[in-house]
């Protein structure tokens, strides 16, 4: 399968997803990584990588579904069949959604649907949980609402940042998100409703 990346910022979800495409561990490549941000390290991950890095500017477009109408385009050039949000932060709108209903991924920082939004691990640690983690689901309209496909949980400690706590659940995000397209691609991931069923082998 082809995979299109969305990211803003440091891109290392992405990095994990381009790693775990070029060691076999998914079969699938990642055809494009598209950021709203110029300056976005995704972009220079995925150059580096060797993969079409694209900066799509919203100011350039009158109307957000302008926009994304570009970036269907760009995906659809790369004959992209699922779309993985990586630290993209920007809502995606009605025009993405529709060019590719349930293929569009994203991994939220947190165990939804606690903490959605920005600033998960921190408004994690601020709250005072035991336990947090990461969550990748599949996106749908609302702000990290859509069907959860699999969760990793982390402790908190009481010595803990909210730093030291988003590098624990960084590293389950490069793990899992990695898991979940693999499934994916396998055509193991099943939605009914909100739930999402993992088939056997
Ligand atoms: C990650 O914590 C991800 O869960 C959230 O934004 C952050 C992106 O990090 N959606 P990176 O750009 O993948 O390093």
């Amino acid at each position: 399968k082809n995979l299109g990346v969305l990211a803003s910022g440091r891109g290392s979800n992405l990095q994990s997803i381009m790693d775990a495409c070029a060691a076999g561990q998914i079969p699938a490549r990642v055809a494009v990584v598209i950021s709203d941000k110029k300056d976005a390290y995704a972009l220079e991950r995925a150059r580096c990588a060797g993969i079409p890095a694209v900066h799509v500017d919203l100011s350039n477009f009158t109307c957000k579904a302008e926009y994304e109408k570009e970036i269907v385009n760009i995906l659809q050039k790369h004959g992209v069949d699922l779309v993985c949000l990586a630290g993209y932060m920007r809502l995606v709108g009605y025009t993405l959604l529709a060019a590719y209903p349930n293929r569009v991924m994203n991994i939220h920082p947190a165990l939804l649907p606690a903490f959605p939004g920005l600033h998960a691990q921190e408004q994690a640690w601020r709250y005072g949980v035991k336990y947090s983690g990461c969550t990748v689901h599949f996106v749908d309209e609302g702000m990290d609402t859509g069907p959860v496909i699999m969760q990793a949980v982390v402790p908190v400690y009481d010595d803990d940042t909210a730093d030291t706590l988003a590098d624990r659940i960084l590293e389950q995000e490069h793990r899992i998100y990695p898991e979940a397209i693999k499934l994916y691609c396998l055509n193991r991931l099943e939605i009914k409703g909100r739930k999402v069923y993992i088939s056997k082998d």
